[in-house]
């Protein structure tokens, strides 16, 4: 293990909260954008974040202070010289991407680990200006990052497996968990299920079978009541490979495979309802249920870090 400076890129929603995940176990951090008035929002997500973590009692003062004593604020990419690893987490438009990429390859060692964080963008797509592909690969947080214990790991193409094992071993060093994703496809492996669910959980409200309410309600006492447990495959091992091999055999011609976005969806972005920000989504947001939504969001999520 050799990585002891990492450099993160873009101190918005994730790059801050990836940033003081990784200096609250040790590393050193620069984190760099293209502003002050975006650094200072950095340092300001890192705040709340360990303000919440306090109240929960998962941090103290002492280690507060030490974690931003390892994050150096940065404007200067060339910052990132000596960093034995890179996690963009710029802005998610590939031109973009690609010429950060081919600036901070000059920039850094040609051992250093270069890694995005993108969303979904194609890896190979996005170091086509890279002249050392190998070294490339895709970093998958899941928001809030400081929370979520999962890392998608994307190989490309070209993407050597020792680079996939380092990046594991940090994964495990900061006590998240790495998943590899063998294949350089869109939506990885957790929003693949994510959007399966979602688009099924869209259908059967379009067709009447039950209301949102009920089927948020059956998620989260049904199936995610497992899922924090065991996965899929061991769920149907559990169950019995020929029952859900009878169930897969009249089931699954019901299920959608809708190819474009779903009607019901499209509907509520039409209508400028999009959810919390827009103080109306599937449910009501307005006059402060927006906040409580997150609040009650956010003390799950804790409950659950702590049983973890
Ligand atoms: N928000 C999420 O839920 C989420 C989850 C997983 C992955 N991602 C991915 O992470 C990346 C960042 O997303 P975000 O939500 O943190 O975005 P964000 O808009 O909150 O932050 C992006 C930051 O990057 C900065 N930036 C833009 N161009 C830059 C450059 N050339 N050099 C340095 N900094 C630059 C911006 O000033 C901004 O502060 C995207 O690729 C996104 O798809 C987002």
């Amino acid at each position: 293990m050799h990585i002891k400076k990492i450099g993160v890129a873009g101190s918005g929603t994730m790059g801050s909260g990836i940033a003081q995940i990784l200096a609250s176990n040790g590393y050193e951090v620069v984190l760099s954008d293209i502003d002050q008035k975006y650094l200072d929002v950095g340092r300001r997500i890192i705040n709340t974040n360990q303000n919440h973590l306090m109240a929960q009692g998962l941090l103290t003062e002492e280690g507060a202070q030490e974690t931003l004593e390892r994050i150096t604020f940065s404007l200067d990419k060339k910052d990132f010289h000596d960093c034995q690893l890179i996690i963009e987490c710029i802005i998610e438009k590939l031109p973009i991407k690609i010429d950060f990429w081919r600036e901070v390859e000059e920039i850094v060692s040609p051992e250093t680990i270069l890694a995005s964080n993108t969303s979904g963008l194609s890896i190979n797509a996005m170091s086509v200006d890279v002249k050392d592909k190998s070294r490339f690969i895709g970093m998958h947080w899941w928001n809030p990052p400081h929370i979520i214990p999962l890392i998608e790991l994307i190989k490309g193409d070209e993407t050597r497996q020792d680079v996939v094992d380092e990046l594991k071993e940090l994964v495990e060093s900061i006590g998240k968990e790495s998943v590899t994703v063998l294949k350089d496809v869109n939506g990885f492996i957790g929003n693949r299920i994510q959007f399966a669910v979602f688009r099924e959980a869209l259908k059967i409200v379009e067709e009447g079978i039950a209301t949102v309410e009920d089927v948020d309600k059956a998620m989260r006492f049904g199936p995610g009541f497992r899922y924090p447990s065991i996965g899929p495959f061991e769920t149907a091992d559990l169950g019995g490979l020929d029952t859900f091999t009878y169930i897969s055999s009249y089931l699954f011609r019901e299920l959608s495979d809708e190819k474009g976005v779903p009607k019901l969806l499209q509907d509520k972005m039409d209508a400028g309802e999009l959810g919390v920000k827009s103080g109306k989504g599937f449910y009501d947001y307005s006059d402060g249920k927006g906040e409580e939504a997150m609040a009650n969001r956010d003390r799950r999520f804790y409950e659950q870090m702590k049983i973890k």
